[in-house]
């Protein structure tokens, strides 16, 4: 029998890249593929939640039955979450966003000279660092990955952006990361429980998350 743990709830969750255009070919992204948020989606639709996807461009279908918004850039992931995290019990804010944005986006195509060419990048705004100050009774998650020190950078942003819990993993093991459909994982809470989760399906992992965040209802 189906675990139906989560019907009544709402969730939101944000999956894939974000990507910031610097003129009309060429553009500026990473190499997530959403592949780990669409799997919350699916295992979070499964467990009986409405759940509300907000995509950043990726080649996967979203799963039947959820609300889905597809924005391009940050800004619009930005848009997209402030107008729908009010009414939602969870958030869950697996994007790989886009920290930069070119500063202007030119309207013709840039041409090449013979010297180099420099870009200038403003910041985009933290989406879930304010998700993080309009809190409330939400529990909010976010992800981690790292290259480098994953426990210590994971457990500052935490701190940093009021999370309940955060899903570290470091992109430079075999199995984790962008792209392929396993991940390893540690799950990092404020009380300062690590759990880790070993090579496992992005699914698997995902029902995983959700049992994690059961155990912050109140
Ligand atoms: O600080 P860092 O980018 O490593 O934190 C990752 C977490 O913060 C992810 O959950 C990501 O979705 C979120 N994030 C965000 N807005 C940004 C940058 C990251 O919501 N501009």
């Amino acid at each position: 029998k189906p675990n139906r743990d989560l019907e009544g709830k709402k969730i939101l969750v944000t999956a894939g890249p974000t990507k910031e255009s610097i003129d009309p070919v060429r553009f500026i992204t990473n190499h997530s593929t959403g592949k780990m948020g669409y799997s919350i989606v699916e295992a979070a639709r499964d467990r009986g939640a409405e759940v509300t996807l907000v995509s950043g461009p990726t080649n996967i279908c979203p799963p039947a039955g959820v609300e889905v918004i597809k924005v391009e850039t940050t800004l619009d992931m930005y848009e997209a979450v402030m107008n729908s995290y009010a009414d939602k019990d969870i958030i869950i804010k697996s994007a790989a966003v886009a920290d930069y944005r070119p500063e202007t986006v030119s309207k013709s195509k840039i041409k090449k000279s013979e010297g180099n060419l420099t870009l200038t990048l403003v910041r985009n705004p933290d989406i879930l660092r304010t998700l993080g100050e309009l809190k409330g009774d939400r529990i909010l998650v976010g992800f981690a990955a790292e290259s480098d020190h994953v426990l210590e950078n994971a457990k500052a942003k935490i701190v940093k952006k009021n999370l309940d819990f955060i899903v570290a993993n470091d992109i430079t093991e075999d199995g984790a990361g962008f792209g392929v459909d396993t991940n390893i994982v540690h799950l990092i809470d404020k009380n300062g429980e690590i759990e880790k989760i070993d090579q496992s399906t992005k699914l698997e992992i995902a029902h995983r998350i959700l049992d994690k965040v059961k155990k912050f209802e109140k």
